[in-house]
């Protein structure tokens, strides 16, 4: 058997072997069991073939200043090391002993096969020591992860082709995406060459799962249906045929149900109430037409704003293509619920627990709601927080306390020798696709509004 094939046939066994997911399916039940085979299968069950040896991991080693024997005799202490470099965060299911994002493979016989990463790489997050499967990761280096988790396999990584990312937290999924589409006919087949697509997106903050809700559109710029379950399947397509995708629908159909029973956590420290009462009458009068209203008779309007309008940075909504939608309407992914072809601007977010979703806007160029509320108050450039402790919440302004750096300096002052997972850990807003602009809602607002619709938010 051909290497490729003998993946493809571990895979398909494995499926059969953790997927217990897909026999249940033919039952007629509730939308509460489809949202637990969901969980199941989105946390426990493996999609593609292993990338890595799984002596790759004890190999990072020399990245984390530690010996490879230490992933055997100091577990807990290899892992958290593993953890900081990458900015990954404790699974809160089983997974092995590795962080989430990160997971074992596993072969028909359940013995171990591999490494790969997972949805929730990007998609698992913590706060204040908890880790969340669909709280967005906003310490995720995944470009070190990548090349060091190769150079551990013993390979050399390949070539760079675009920015994944520039900074920690920030990801660009977008053009991961567009380059697996450029890669396949409109039957799905593999195409020989890639076909020229245009598409050219920045990296982005990764949007929490449970907003999903209350979506009817998705996406920072609302263009795809949410009904679409075929989107969420883009990420496969480095690997699967089309009968693959057929076959594993009904498994995506119950992770959507998995995504819209996501609730977000609630802010864990005190509110001032009586403000906070003030605080909704001018979120109602400034906010509502587009953010929705809260509470058991709430209302989310989904609303996509014009770019110009907005005016926050433009590059995520011009960076897909017309050719890009077009094709991807063309295959079986955009079949039953093709993306608009048209492009309006970004859409207003659900607001339900935005305290745990800093820093703000859809590049995450802003670190605090305060910030994002007085746009004169927002940093040019800063150092983002090395965890994401309560110690480095910040209450007052609610978000992330950062270190605001001189403006003057720019990318070339970093010291050629520092560990790029340091590097990273700076925000510039000068960057591709990273501006701080527009969102002007707020600046209008006297001070003591301000501070009570703050105080509202961390209602929600
Ligand atoms: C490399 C990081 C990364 C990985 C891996 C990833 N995502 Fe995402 N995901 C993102 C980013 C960034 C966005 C925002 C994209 C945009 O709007 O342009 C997103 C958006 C989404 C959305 C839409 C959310 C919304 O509110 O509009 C869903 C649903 C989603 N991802 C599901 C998945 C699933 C399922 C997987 C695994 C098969 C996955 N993602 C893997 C980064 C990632
Ligand atoms: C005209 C419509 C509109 C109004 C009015 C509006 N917003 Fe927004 N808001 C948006 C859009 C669109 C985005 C997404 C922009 C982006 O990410 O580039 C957004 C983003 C946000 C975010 C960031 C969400 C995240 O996850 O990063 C917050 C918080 C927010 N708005 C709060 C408010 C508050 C508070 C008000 C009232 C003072 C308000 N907005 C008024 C349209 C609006």
């Amino acid at each position: 058997m051909t290497r490729k094939r003998w993946m493809r046939f571990v895979f398909l066994a494995s499926w059969i072997f953790c997927g217990s997911a897909e026999r249940l399916i033919a039952s007629d039940d509730d939308s509460a069991a489809a949202a637990e085979r969901g969980r199941i299968a989105l946390t426990l069950g493996s999609f593609l073939a292993p990338e890595w040896k799984s002596s790759a991991y004890a190999a990072t080693a020399s990245f984390l200043g530690m010996a490879p024997s230490d992933a055997e005799t100091k577990p807990e202490a290899f892992s958290a090391a593993f953890r900081a470099r990458y900015g990954l965060h404790e699974a809160p299911y089983p997974n092995d002993g590795l962080p989430m994002g990160i997971r074992r493979g596993k072969g028909a016989d359940g013995r171990k096969q591999g490494l790969q990463i997972d949805c929730m790489v990007c998609h698992g997050g913590s706060i204040g020591g908890q880790s969340y499967v669909g709280l967005g990761n906003t310490t995720l280096d995944l470009d070190t992860l990548l090349r060091e988790m190769t150079l551990a396999d013993g390979r050399r990584p390949p070539p760079r082709v675009f920015t994944l990312n520039s900074t920690r937290g920030t990801v660009n999924a977008g053009q991961i995406a567009a380059i697996l589409l450029s890669l396949r006919n409109p039957d799905l087949s593999r195409s020989r060459i890639p076909i020229p697509l245009g598409a050219n997106l920045p990296e982005l903050d990764v949007p929490p799962w449970w907003r999903l809700a209350k979506k009817t559109t998705i996406y920072y710029d609302g263009r795809t249906d949410a009904r679409s379950v075929r989107t969420n399947m883009q990420f496969l397509l480095g690997e699967f045929t089309l009968e693959d995708f057929k076959r594993m629908e009904p498994t995506f159909r119950d992770i959507r149900e998995y995504f819209k029973s996501i609730k977000p956590p609630k802010y864990p420290f005190t509110i001032d109430r009586e403000r906070a009462v003030i605080g909704r009458v001018v979120f109602e009068k400034s906010c509502s037409k587009c953010h929705g209203t809260y509470g058991a008779d709430g209302e989310y309007p989904n609303v996509i704003v014009e770019l110009d309008k907005i005016g926050t940075d433009p590059k995520r909504a011009l960076g897909l293509s017309d050719r890009l939608i077009a094709h991807y309407n063309s295959t079986w992914l955009g079949e039953e619920y093709p993306a608009d072809t048209k492009m309006i601007g970004y859409q207003a977010p659900p607001l339900d627990g935005i305290w745990a979703t800093a820093p703000f806007l859809h590049n995450g160029s802003v670190p605090t709601l305060d910030a994002l509320l007085d746009s004169s108050k927002r940093p040019i450039r800063f150092r983002k927080p090395p965890t994401t402790d309560f110690q480095y919440y910040d209450q007052m302004n609610v978000g992330w306390k950062v270190e605001t750096i001189d403006p003057s300096e720019t990318d070339r002052d970093i010291p050629k020798d520092a560990p790029p997972t340091e590097a990273r850990r700076i925000y510039d807003t000068r960057r591709f696709g990273l501006g701080n602009q527009g969102h002007l809602y707020g600046d209008k607002l006297k001070d003591a509004d301000r501070r009570a619709l703050i105080e509202y938010l961390k209602t929600l």
